[in-house]
């Protein structure tokens, strides 16, 4: 696959949504300090990832992808970590529960720092600067010298992402993720309809345990009770950083993005001949592609050929961000499209990047209904089409904010200034995304029930 391909390549080609930063000498500096740092995952954790992506591609599994629009310096602390991890993991149980098939975990976590944003430029006034890109690029602030592009700020999302990701692999694998702590799990835990959901379920599973356990099944004898495996996923952006973080692994002799496990082309950057898709075609990682409606079904044949011509089982997901109300105009043609290049992929929701708007009060974000709407029409277009959906991909947090309207705790325009903290796009909170997480489930057991029919 890599065959002719190296690493810098992509430079070659037309680059957007990339920063130019105006110090080329400092640029090179970060990046020959990059490439002498150990990379952040290892090629035999991103082979395993692929395979357990091909299994959700045939139903086997199921893929909940999750976290912050954008990560930030100033949000970074051991909490916010731990309340995303625990609320992935709760969503998680609820998710096997319905699908009755494992759930594949992976986060929009240690390394989701770059943005791709819909103008150059953010005016204020009369006062015009370049527009926040996220950390790894700009600051947020509206100075001329926060929103200058800085490559220092690449070294500082690498100790961010390297602390991230020693802490989710201790909260992994050091107890904190054993399933007997289920209940543990709810502490600080929002109130409510959900929640009360969440703990008849968490006693089912208690029993369940406790019966294993008289049955001789117990932590010890079945480590997969006592850990779980975790992943981190983030737009491969910014590929300066990609590129000083790219390393041969030593068993295949193939390349691997060493910045996280899974990377995606967003939906502005997956340009067939663009310095985006250069990058990704070359590396061995599971690669996601974001299709949102102006998507044509040429674009997605190349895109096809381009980054999976092996045809590998769990090698490329694709991640339909069409917008409540839109996916019954587009899902069908690109399956349709899949079909006809007898492709492989894995088929993905993002319910979250199709619906955002403006609320009355000004900000940006996202009615929850809207939401809840996308993921149902999905798992409608596939059931019809007799295709597998294989996994839904959220921008969400532990924390308890208002960026998102409605929801059983309904949120309304009025609450979204009480705390709306996002670098980025507006996210579900923990109640939110537990109540979509319950409506995935159901999805998921009817999608048992239609796979069980035609087996049958
Ligand atoms: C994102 O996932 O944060 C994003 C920008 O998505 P998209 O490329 O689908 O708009
Ligand atoms: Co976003």
């Amino acid at each position: 696959m890599t065959q002719g391909w190296s690493k810098s390549d992509w430079r070659a080609k037309p680059r957007i949504q990339m920063p130019d930063y105006p110090d080329a000498a400092a640029l090179a500096a970060v990046e020959a300090q990059l490439a002498k740092y150990p990379p952040l995952v290892f090629a035999g954790e991103v082979r395993r990832l692929k395979r357990q992506l091909g299994a959700a591609a045939r139903g086997e599994a199921f893929l909940l992808q999750g976290g912050d629009c954008a990560e930030s310096f100033g949000e970074f602390s051991a909490d916010n970590i731990r309340d995303t991890f625990r609320l992935l993991l709760q969503m998680a149980v609820v998710l096997t529960f319905g699908a009755k098939v494992p759930v594949v975990k992976v986060g929009r976590i240690a390394g989701q720092f770059a943005k791709p944003r819909s103008a150059p430029t953010e005016k204020v006034g009369d006062v015009e600067l370049p527009s926040y890109k996220g950390d790894i690029i700009n600051g947020f602030e509206f100075t001329p010298e926060a929103r200058t592009p800085d490559p220092a700020r690449m070294l500082q999302a690498y100790t961010q992402a390297a602390a991230s990701l020693n802490l989710l692999r201790a909260f992994s694998t050091g107890g904190f993720a054993d399933i007997h702590r289920v209940h543990a799990w709810t502490l600080g835990f929002a109130e409510g309809d959900k929640a009360e959901r969440y703990r008849a379920l968490t006693d089912r599973i208690s029993d369940a345990l406790a019966f294993m356990e008289a049955a001789g099944v117990t932590g010890q004898t079945a480590p997969e009770l006592s850990s779980v495996e975790f992943y981190t996923s983030h737009e491969a952006l910014l590929l300066e950083y990609e590129e000083a973080l790219c390393r041969v692994d030593s068993t295949t002799g193939l390349p691997v993005a060493g910045t996280g496990h899974m990377i995606w082309i967003g939906d502005r950057t997956r340009q067939p001949d663009g310095a985006h898709v250069e990058f990704c075609r070359g590396v061995q990682n599971p690669i996601g592609l974001k299709c949102g409606p102006s998507i044509d079904t040429d674009d997605l044949k190349r895109l096809m050929a381009t980054l999976n011509p092996e045809n590998e089982p769990g090698r490329l997901t694709l991640v339909a961000r069409f917008g409540a109300g839109n996916a019954g105009d587009h899902l069908p043609r690109l399956i349709n499209t899949v079909r006809e290049e007898g492709a492989e992929v894995l088929w993905v929701c993002d319910p979250m990047h199709g619906n955002t708007v403006k609320s009355p009060s000004g900000f940006k974000t996202r009615p929850f209904d809207a939401v809840l709407r996308e993921v149902r029409e999905f798992f409608a277009v596939h059931k019809a089409e007799g295709t597998i959906p294989g996994g839904v991909h959220f921008e969400m947090t532990g924390q308890d904010v208002t960026e998102c309207t409605g929801g059983v705790r309904a949120v309304t325009d009025e609450d979204l200034s009480d705390r709306y903290h996002t670098a980025c796009d507006p996210r579900l909170n923990a109640s939110q995304s537990l109540e979509l997480a319950f409506l995935v489930a159901e999805e998921l057991s009817d999608r048992r029930t239609a796979l069980a029919a035609q087996t049958g």
